[in-house]
């Protein structure tokens, strides 16, 4: 069973952004959400249940707009996907985006990610996690903000299947630093690729909105696909 510390408050690795949703979002949110939607909850999801088929289940933490995860689901029709964001008018753009593209392998959560993994993710449940420029918090005071944290890796290791993988991408070159320095001190991954680019060299992944928002700033991109360690 899993079970959590109701009285340790996790520190929040986002703010809400501000943003009014538009009418098209607004009729997504209401009319797609219930087929595409899961509620929080402080029980287990059946990933089998819910997709009601068994296959290889690939979850995306802070999708921004959803649109690199629609098109992951889109072109891997043979895998789940689950997409985790807390921006409303972010996840009514991933629902128009999916219905669009006509997917029926795509569930959505709009609940701090940490909170998502630690109470309804089951354990071994993922092959794949993939983390694509989360918020730097670049202000010193702020770098426990950041997401991506010891606790964090140990909190994904154990919901990812063996030799399944977490994939991390960012334009911020300090971020860099410290998710080389964070998964370098774990013993539960191994970093089986690194490539920093300008943008044209992406591992496996469609470019994002943030990636193009980086980029056309100049920034470079950092990406990295860390394996889960074996016996961990
Ligand atoms: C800089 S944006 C990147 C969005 C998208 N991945 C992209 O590349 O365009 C980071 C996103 O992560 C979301 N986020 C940060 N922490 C989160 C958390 N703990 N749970 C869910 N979403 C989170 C934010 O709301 C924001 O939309």
């Amino acid at each position: 069973m899993q079970t959590q510390d109701p009285h340790r408050r996790s520190i929040r690795s986002f703010v809400k952004r501000a943003g009014r949703l538009t009418p098209s979002q607004r009729k997504a949110l209401e009319e797609l959400w219930p087929t595409m939607g899961l509620r929080h909850s402080p029980d287990l999801l059946d990933l089998d249940e819910v997709f009601a088929r068994v296959a290889p289940v690939v979850l995306e933490i802070g999708f921004g707009n959803g649109e690199t995860l629609v098109q992951q689901a889109f072109e891997n029709p043979d895998k789940n996907y689950i997409g985790i964001e807390v921006h409303k008018p972010g996840v009514g753009h991933c629902l128009l985006k999916a219905h669009d593209a006509g997917i029926g392998n795509l569930r959505l959560l709009m609940h701090d990610a940490i909170e998502v993994l630690n109470s309804q993710i089951p354990l071994e449940s993922l092959t794949r996690v993939n983390l694509y420029f989360p918020d730097p918090w670049p202000k010193k005071r702020h770098h426990k903000r950041r997401i991506v944290q010891h606790d964090f890796l140990n909190l994904i290791a154990d919901r990812l299947s063996t030799n399944g993988s977490l994939n991390i991408a960012t334009d911020w070159a300090e971020y860099a630093e410290h998710i080389d320095d964070v998964v370098g001190q774990s013993n539960r991954f191994t970093c089986s690729e690194r490539r920093e680019h300008d943008g044209e060299q992406p591992l496996d992944r469609p470019r994002t909105k943030f990636e193009r928002r980086g980029l056309k700033k100049g920034h470079r991109i950092w990406d990295g696909c860390f394996i889960k360690a074996p016996n961990n």
